[in-house]
């Protein structure tokens, strides 16, 4: 995916409310549009972890975001838990990609099952009948066998799951280099350009775990 594509990114209140947060700054950055959905537990968790209040209403939240990313007009649009009439809810608009991150073992299970009883869920069964890039970023530990099958029924239809696990290889510094981490590999699944972390194998990554 080029740069200039749309990508659906859904928040869920799973830990690592950070990891959605900098996906959302990076995608606007790069000058990509953004459909921002949220459950109501993400807006509990936002809270929890980073005393952010995220708005329930969708036009309040962008204009939140507006405040805090550099956010071109028409780039960023935030939809309700419900909006069936979003662009989102349909086969017949799908957007080049989506992301769930983080992702809860609950709107997982509600997605390997086909619920769609949200927006959220319906996005994601969109992706999935439509061939398109479906990205779950599942945090939750240990996994039970009914979140693994969940998992892999999902990994068989297509969707990439790629769980919050930062390596440590790369020395982090601090938690934004921990963040960058997992962030980095959605980005490369997106087929997002980015500098967050050393590419494995170059040099600067060798010099920097001192394998010489
Ligand atoms: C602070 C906090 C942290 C949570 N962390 C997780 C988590 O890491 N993984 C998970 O699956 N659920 C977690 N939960 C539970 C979910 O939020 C809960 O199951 C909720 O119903 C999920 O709804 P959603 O999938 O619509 O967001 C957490 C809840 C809270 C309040």
């Amino acid at each position: 995916m080029g740069a200039g594509k749309t990508v659906t990114l859904a928040f869920t209140g799973a830990s690592g409310m950070l990891y959605g947060l900098r996906l959302l700054e990076l995608l606007l950055a790069g000058s990509h549009r953004v459909y921002l959905l949220y459950s109501q537990a993400a807006q509990i968790v936002a809270h929890q972890e980073l005393r952010l209040v995220l708005p329930s209403r969708p036009r309040d939240a962008e204009q939140l975001f507006r405040e805090r990313f550099n956010v071109a007009e028409g780039q960023l649009r935030v939809f309700g838990r419900e909006e069936w009439f979003a662009p989102v809810a349909s086969g017949s608009n799908p957007p080049d990609a989506m992301v769930v991150c983080p992702c809860t073992m609950g709107t997982l299970a509600a997605i390997a099952t086909g619920l769609s009883q949200r927006l959220i869920e319906r996005a994601a069964d969109v992706m999935l009948k439509e061939n398109r890039k479906l990205i779950l970023v599942p945090r939750e530990t240990p996994f039970s066998s009914i979140h693994l099958e969940n998992m892999l029924r999902l990994a068989r239809c297509g969707a990439v799951i790629l769980p919050a696990n930062p390596g440590f290889y790369n020395q982090p510094a601090n938690v934004q280099d921990i963040v960058d981490f997992v962030v980095a590999r959605i980005l490369d699944h997106l087929d997002v350009r980015h500098s967050l972390t050393p590419r494995w194998g170059e040099d600067d990554q060798a010099n920097h775990i001192g394998k010489g």
